[in-house]
C-alpha cells in the first residue's frame, strides 16, 4: 500500500513537474585542511566541499555539534560536465574558518530543503524518488602526539556520476590518502539517526570492501541511478593523544578486530551516483567496448608532485577496440581543465596557487566511449593525489661548484630514502652528507656526481638532478621526485671553470660483471709516472707529446679493451658542438697519433698538443670504449679499424661477446702560453712591454690560425653548431 502511494506520488511529480527536479543531488564530499594557529590564539581551517546537482545550486551547512567558528571567506565555482544523456553541475567550495579553539566539531549539509525543486533530495532513483540528501562531517583539529601538529583529514574523492552496463561487473577503487599516515577505512552508513545518510545502505548488486575502500558493482536488474553513501574515517596506527587548547585531551586508538566501537579521528562523507545503463555490453573485457587506460596514464592512487605557479600536466590515454573514445570526464580541484590532443589522448592541467601549498588534492577521471547506437561504455575510474610543494630550490654556481638547497616538501620527505643525484657511487655525492632536517643540500664539483654538460650558442650548461628513480631500472615509469638543476656559464666570460681529475669509471653489465675504465695522462712514453691528479688542469706546450692510457680492470679473464673513438672537446661533453676527431671507428684520424705497445686490457697512445687547445680555455679528451671477450670472431674488438664506407658498424653481436659502448673522458688540458712566462718576468719598460705583448698575443692568434690553414693539418674549427 505504502509503496503504491510512493509510486503514485512519484508519477504525479514526474508528470506535473518533471523539470522542477533540477536541483536534486548526485553526490558530494568534504575534506578539511588545518591552516595553523595564529598569534591571537585562533585556529584556521579550510573546508573543501563538493556538491553535485543536476543544475548548479549551492547548499550550505549548519553546525550540528561543537563550536564551528566563523566563516571568513567562501569561494565557490560551479561547472557543468556531461555524459551521454546526463548533465550535472559540480560546485567546488572552499570555506575559510576562524576558530577560537581546536576542539572537535561537526557540520551537516544541507540547510536548504525544498523537495519540490530537488533541494536536499537525491536525484530520482529506483529505490526512492524522494530520498533525503544528507552529509555530516566530524572535524578534529587536536594536536597529535605523534606529529606535534593539527590532525589532518584523509583525502579522497570520486567522480560524481559513473556508469556501468547491467551485465558487466566493475570495481571502483577510491584513492584514499592520509597526510598523517593514518589507516583509512570506508564504511556504508546504515543508521539514519546519525545524519550520515538518506538512503542508508547499498542497493543490491553493490558491495564495499571497507579496508581497501573498493566498491564493487556485481550486477543489477535495476537500471537507473544508484546513490552511493560512504563515510571515510581515519584511525592512527598506534595509540595517540589529541590535545586541545582548553587543556583537555583524548586518546585515539588504532583499528582492532577486538574492539567493536573505536572512535575515528575524522569522519567525512563521500557520496556519488552509479548509473546502471539499460544495455548489456557484448563483452565485459576492458579494451573491447570499455576503454582501458594505457601508458602514460598514471596508476590509480599514486601521488603526483605539483608546484605553486607551475602547471601540472597529466597525460591520459585510453583505447577501446569496438567503440570510439568520446570524452574524458574529470573532477579535481578548482581551476582544473582538460583538453583533447588526439582521439585517445587527453591532457589534464592544473596550476596550484600559493594557498594550496603543502596540501593534497585528488583528481579523478574516467574515459567514456560510445558505440554507433550512442550506448555508453565507461572505463574504470582512476584517482591520483596531487601533492603541492613549494619548489623552493636555490642553486648557487661558482667556478668550481654547484650547490643546491631544496626545501623538504611532503613528497621529498616521503621519498627521502630513495633520493639521489645522477651518479652517487662517490660518497661525496650522497645526499645525506649535507642535508639537514629542513633542506636537502648537495654540493658537487662541475664534473662529479653524474653532472652532464650541454651547450648552446652562448653558454655552457652543467646539469644534474635529484631523483627518486631507481637507478638500476633502465626505464623508470614512476619517478615521484625529479628536481633538475643546472648552472649556465657564458662562453665569452673570462671564467676558467675549475675541474677535478676523474676517478675510474665503474660499470656493471650482464656477462661482464663490474668493470672499470681509467683514463690517465702520463709523463712519458714509458708510461711509468702518471700525471698527479692534484696538478690538473694539465699544462701542455704547443706540439708537446701528450701521453694517454686507458685501462680496463675486470675480474673476468680473457677480456680485451677496444678504443673505438676519441675526440677533443672544449668542455667535458662528448656531444660538444665543437670537437676535433682523433680516432674514429677504430681508425686513427690525426696523423701525429702514435699507438704504443701494451697489454690487451690497456690502450696507450700519444699525440701532439695542438692549437685547438689554444683556441679554447681548455680541452678534454673523450673516448668511446668497449670491452670484449678475447678471440671472438666478429666482435667489435676483433674488427679493429673499419672505414666508414664499409657497411653497418652498429651490428649487434652476441650479447656476451662484447660490452656496450661507454664514454669516458679526462682533462682538462690547458695550453701554457709562452707569452705568459714573458709577461710575468721582470720588466722595466712596463707600459711598452704590455702593449707589445698584447699585440703579439693578437698577432700570434692570427698566425696560429693561418698556419693551421696552410698546413691543412687541422680542419677549420666551427665556432657554432654545424650539424
Ligand atoms: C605565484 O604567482 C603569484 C602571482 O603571480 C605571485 O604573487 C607569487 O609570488 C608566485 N609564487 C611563487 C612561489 O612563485
Ligand atoms: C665555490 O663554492 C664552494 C661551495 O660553496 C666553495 O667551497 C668554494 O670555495 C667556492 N669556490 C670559489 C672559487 O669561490
Ligand atoms: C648515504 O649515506 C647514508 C648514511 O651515511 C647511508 O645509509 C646510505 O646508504 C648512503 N647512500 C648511498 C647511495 O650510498
Ligand atoms: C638547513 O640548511 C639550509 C640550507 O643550507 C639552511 O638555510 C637552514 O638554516 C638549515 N637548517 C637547519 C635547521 O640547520
Ligand atoms: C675578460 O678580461 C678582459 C681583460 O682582463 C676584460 O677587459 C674583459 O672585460 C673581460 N671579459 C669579461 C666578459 O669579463
Ligand atoms: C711489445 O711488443 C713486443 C714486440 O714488438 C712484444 O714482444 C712484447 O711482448 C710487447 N709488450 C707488451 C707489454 O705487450
Amino acid at each position: 500500500m505504502a509503496s503504491l502511494t510512493v509510486l503514485l506520488l512519484h508519477l504525479l511529480l514526474m508528470l506535473s513537474s518533471a523539470s522542477a527536479w533540477y536541483y536534486s543531488y548526485y553526490g558530494g564530499s568534504l575534506t578539511f585542511t588545518p591552516k595553523g594557529q595564529y598569534s591571537d590564539g585562533t585556529y584556521k581551517v579550510e573546508l573543501h566541499n563538493k556538491q553535485t546537482t543536476i543544475y548548479c545550486n549551492l547548499n550550505y551547512y549548519s553546525c550540528s555539534s561543537g563550536d564551528c567558528g566563523t566563516q571568513t571567506e567562501t569561494t565557490s565555482t560551479g561547472f557543468y560536465s556531461n555524459s551521454m544523456g546526463f548533465y550535472w553541475c559540480q560546485y567546488d567550495t572552499v570555506n575559510k574558518i576562524n576558530l577560537n579553539s581546536n576542539l572537535p566539531f561537526e557540520i551537516r549539509y544541507p540547510t536548504n530543503v525544498s523537495p519540490y525543486i530537488g533541494l536536499g533530495v537525491w536525484a530520482s532513483n529506483f529505490q526512492n524518488s524522494m530520498a533525503n540528501w544528507i552529509m555530516t562531517a566530524h572535524v578534529d583539529l587536536g594536536t597529535r602526539s605523534d606529529t606535534g601538529e593539527s590532525n589532518r583529514s584523509p583525502i579522497t574523492d570520486m567522480l560524481p556520476v559513473l556508469r556501468v552496463t547491467r551485465n558487466c561487473p566493475r570495481s571502483f577503487n577510491m584513492a584514499v590518502f592520509d597526510p598523517d599516515g593514518d589507516k583509512v577505512r570506508c564504511r556504508v552508513p546504515t543508521n539514519s539517526n546519525t545524519n550520515e545518510c538518506g538512503l542508508c545502505g547499498l542497493t543490491a548488486g553493490f558491495s564495499l570492501d571497507q579496508n581497501s575502500c573498493s566498491l564493487k558493482y556485481i550486477n543489477s536488474n535495476q537500471y537507473g541511478n544508484h546513490p552511493i553513501e560512504l563515510v571515510v574515517e581515519d584511525f592512527p596506527n598506534k595509540p595517540i593523544t589529541l590535545s586541545y587548547s582548553d587543556g583537555s585531551y583524548t586518546t585515539k586508538h588504532p583499528l582492532s578486530p577486538y574492539r567493536t566501537t573505536i572512535a575515528p579521528l575524522s569522519k567525512l562523507p563521500l557520496q556519488f551516483t552509479v548509473y546502471v545503463d539499460y544495455h548489456n555490453a557484448p563483452s565485459c573485457l576492458d579494451g573491447d567496448y570499455f576503454p582501458v587506460f594505457s601508458s602514460p596514464t598514471p596508476r590509480n592512487g599514486v601521488n603526483l608532485p605539483a608546484y605553486v605557479n607551475r602547471t601540472l600536466e597529466i597525460k591520459v590515454k585510453s583505447e577501446a577496440q569496438y567503440t570510439t573514445i568520446y570524452d574524458l570526464i574529470v573532477t579535481g580541484p578548482k581551476g582544473i581543465s582538460k583538453r583533447k590532443i588526439s582521439t585517445e589522448e587527453f591532457i589534464i592541467n592544473w596550476t596550484p596557487t600559493e594557498n594550496e601549498l603543502n596540501d593534497h588534492f585528488p583528481i579523478c577521471f574516467v574515459s567514456e566511449a560510445r558505440d554507433t547506437y550512442y550506448q555508453v561504455f565507461q572505463s574504470e575510474p582512476r584517482c591520483v593525489i596531487v601533492d603541492v610543494g613549494s619548489d623552493e630550490t636555490t642553486v648557487t654556481c661558482n667556478e668550481t661548484t654547484i650547490t643546491v638547497e631544496v626545501e623538504k616538501s611532503y613528497l621529498i620527505r616521503h621519498n627521502e630514502g630513495k633520493l639521489h643525484l645522477n651518479d652517487f657511487s662517490d660518497a661525496s655525492c650522497n645526499l645525506t652528507t649535507r642535508s639537514n632536517t629542513t633542506h636537502l643540500v648537495a654540493v658537487m664539483s662541475l664534473n662529479t656526481c653524474g653532472t652532464t654538460v650541454e651547450e648552446d650558442e652562448n653558454n655552457i650548461i652543467f646539469k644534474n638532478m635529484i631523483t627518486s628513480g631507481d637507478p638500476t631500472e633502465i626505464i623508470s615509469r614512476q619517478n615521484d621526485v625529479e628536481i633538475v638543476f643546472s648552472c649556465a656559464y657564458p662562453k665569452r666570460s673570462n671564467l676558467t671553470l675549475g675541474f677535478t681529475h676523474k676517478n675510474p669509471y665503474v660499470f656493471t653489465e650482464k656477462g661482464f660483471g663490474a668493470f672499470t675504465f681509467q683514463f690517465e695522462f702520463f709523463q712519458s712514453q714509458r708510461f711509468r709516472k702518471q700525471i698527479e691528479s692534484s696538478t690538473y688542469p694539465v699544462e701542455v706546450y704547443l706540439k708537446q707529446m701528450i701521453f694517454m692510457q686507458i685501462e680496463a680492470t675486470t675480474s673476468i679473464p680473457n677480456t680485451e679493451l677496444f678504443v673505438e673513438s676519441c675526440k677533443a672537446t672544449p668542455y667535458d661533453n662528448p656531444n660538444s658542438r665543437i670537437s676535433y676527431t682523433i680516432i674514429e671507428n677504430g681508425c686513427v684520424r690525426d696523423n701525429t697519433v702514435e699507438i704504443y705497445n701494451s697489454s690487451k686490457s690497456q690502450f696507450r697512445f700519444g699525440m701532439e698538443a695542438f692549437e685547438f687547445i689554444g683556441a679554447h680555455e681548455q680541452v678534454y679528451i673523450t673516448c668511446s670504449v668497449i670491452l670484449c671477450e678475447t678471440g671472438v670472431l666478429g666482435s667489435r674488438c676483433s674488427q679493429g679499424c673499419i672505414n666508414s664506407n664499409s657497411g653497418n658498424l652498429r651490428v649487434k653481436r652476441e650479447a656476451v661477446a662484447q660490452s656496450s659502448r661507454h664514454t669516458i673522458s679526462q682533462g682538462p688540458l690547458h695550453l701554457a702560453k709562452t707569452s705568459d712566462s714573458q709577461a710575468s718576468g721582470p720588466s722595466l719598460n712596463m707600459g711598452l712591454n704590455i702593449i707589445f705583448i698584447v699585440g703579439c698575443l693578437l698577432a700570434c692568434g692570427v698566425v696560429i690560425y693561418r698556419s693551421r690553414r696552410s698546413k691543412a693539418k687541422y680542419q677549420p674549427l666551427p665556432t657554432f653548431e654545424t650539424d
